[in-house]
């Protein structure tokens, strides 16, 4: 039979594009195991680059968690019974992308700092968001384990979150003004 033409405007799925919500948010998890193992590697960056003890000490403390996060995925795959895979997240790529960008565009000093965060809570609302849609779904799959994983570290993402906006707003944005 000829292949059908798809309608101008309309996706063409990929021959392995998932067909189920399970593989969906299988799929999720692997691109979100490339983020967090990309977070450990730039996260010191981050860090290294601030000038305020207080922001190089939350990223720091942020690295520490991200670590934990990359094992929970790993725990994650274990419990779905399949292999830990890392796939290339071009939203977590862009991101570090933006975030190199501010530091080479901001002299060092309190308004690096205030880019530093900026671009520190670009990359923790993507994780809310992506941990959150996740955690919806193992409800919704009934994979008890893998949501108590996912739970566990959208707490922390969203903590991080919470203690970068009272850094911002108590030091950071008030000494970059
Ligand atoms: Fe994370
Ligand atoms: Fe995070």
């Amino acid at each position: 039979m000829a292949k059908k033409a798809t309608p101008k405007g309309k996706i063409a799925p990929k021959k392995d594009a998932a067909d189920e919500l399970k593989d969906f948010m299988i799929d999720g998890l692997k691109d979100l195991y490339w983020a967090e193992k990309a977070l450990v590697k730039n996260l010191p960056k981050m860090a290294k680059n601030a000038t305020s003890p207080h922001l190089a000490r939350a990223v720091n403390d942020h690295l520490a968690d991200t670590k934990n996060q990359v094992v929970r995925l790993e725990d994650a795959f274990k419990a779905l019974g399949i292999k830990a895979e890392a796939v290339k997240c071009e939203a977590m790529a862009g991101l570090l992308k933006e975030a190199k960008e501010i530091m080479e565009e901001t002299q060092p000093g309190a308004v690096r700092d205030a880019g530093i965060i900026a671009a520190a809570q670009k990359v923790e609302h993507y994780e809310i968001a992506s941990y959150g849609t996740m955690a919806t779904y193992a409800k919704l799959l009934g994979e008890k384990a893998v949501l108590k994983l996912l739970l566990e570290t959208l707490r922390e993402e969203k903590t991080c979150d919470k203690d970068l906006t009272k850094l911002a707003k108590t030091e950071i944005n008030i000494k970059a003004k």
